[in-house]
């Protein structure tokens, strides 16, 4: 039994940032996003007798990547054994490989865990929905919830395992421009950053409130078509991500100055009439959004910032043929 599946990242316009529940991964409020149209993760997974092995990029993972994708594999397990399948204690050799450079940050998580969750429920028999792939994968990483749909997706919070998964949601036509900034920042996972912010910033109600309201009126702007909403939203929903998590102690801070100075030339792009709005994730790794007719040209005024790169909206996870 072998399965074969592949992903994508996405980048979030309503940020993911503080969890309800550790263990489950419900978070505090829900989120939205688009998934790209490249750097794609593809994995295959092969049912076997021996242990669990995780190689990814050709090179067998170190032990905590190999505990984190073990750990998963119990899940799917637990769940071939509630279905009563005997695939239940089989072992998982399972082959990864990112298309995106890694240095690039492009939540490489999301997309790997939404093509191990497609490709394990697959290769052990799981006849999985939609929804419920989305909820097995939110169990990985909670962004990799997002990555098995298509194009636009919203993440409910919910409050329980069963009510937390994400789906898709129309959205006005976009399109995305990454600035990899040449930056050696300190790095703090995204999870034991969500922590520490939820432990130590004095903002983090303010956050959870604002984000929940944020994601009510991102759903209206998309249900208008209105990219300008979207997009401011989107850049001011991600100040306050970050301004939140500035505010832990001691101090988480993912932005460099040159991300900084991708923010203000985005701002002087809208001066000059070209509509571009920016966000960030947890690094100083900037994506713009923009009309797909601006792509070009908003590439070409931050191309001294960084390394560039556009995207379309791209497609959710999906079993591929094993070669
Ligand atoms: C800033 O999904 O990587 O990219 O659930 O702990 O694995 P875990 O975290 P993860 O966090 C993503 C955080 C973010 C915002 C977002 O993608 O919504």
């Amino acid at each position: 039994m072998v399965s074969a599946a592949r992903a994508h990242p996405n980048i979030a316009l309503v940020k993911y940032w503080g969890k309800a529940d550790d263990e489950l991964i419900i978070p505090v409020a829900g989120s939205m996003s688009m998934t790209l149209d490249k750097f794609a993760t593809t994995t295959q997974v092969e049912l076997t007798t021996d242990a669990d092995r995780f190689e990814l990029n050709g090179t067998v993972a170190d032990a905590k990547a190999t505990g984190r994708t073990t750990a998963f594999l119990d899940l799917v397990r637990n769940l071939a054994a509630e279905a009563g399948l005997d695939t239940a204690n089989a072992k998982a050799n399972v082959i990864s490989v990112n298309e995106g450079p890694t240095a690039a940050g492009m939540a490489s998580s999301a997309s790997g865990f939404a093509a191990l969750a497609t490709a394990a429920a697959d290769a052990y028999g799981l006849k999985l929905s939609p929804k419920d792939l989305s909820r097995l994968a939110r169990r990985g990483s909670g962004s990799a919830s997002r990555s098995i749909i298509d194009r636009f997706a919203i993440w409910h919070a919910g409050t329980s395992d069963a009510t937390s998964y994400a789906e898709a949601i129309d959205a006005p036509e976009m399109a995305m421009v990454s600035v990899t900034v040449n930056a050696a920042a300190k790095k703090v996972s995204s999870r034991d950053g969500m922590v520490a912010t939820r432990q130590t910033s004095p903002y983090y109600q303010a956050w959870i409130d604002v984000t929940k309201t944020t994601l009510d009126e991102m759903v209206l702007a998309c249900a208008a078509k209105d990219f300008t909403r979207v997009g401011e939203i989107t850049e001011t929903h991600a100040h306050r991500m970050h301004a939140v998590i500035n505010a832990t102690h001691p101090p988480i801070r993912y932005l460099a100055p040159v991300s900084w100075q991708v923010f203000d030339e985005v701002a002087a792009m809208r001066e000059d009439g070209i509509e571009a709005y920016a966000t960030a994730d947890a690094g100083p790794n900037v994506v713009i959004i923009c009309r797909p007719v601006d792509t070009d040209a908003v590439a070409a005024r931050v191309a001294e910032y960084g390394q560039i790169n556009t995207f379309a909206p791209g497609p959710g996870a999906h079993l591929v043929d094993t070669a």
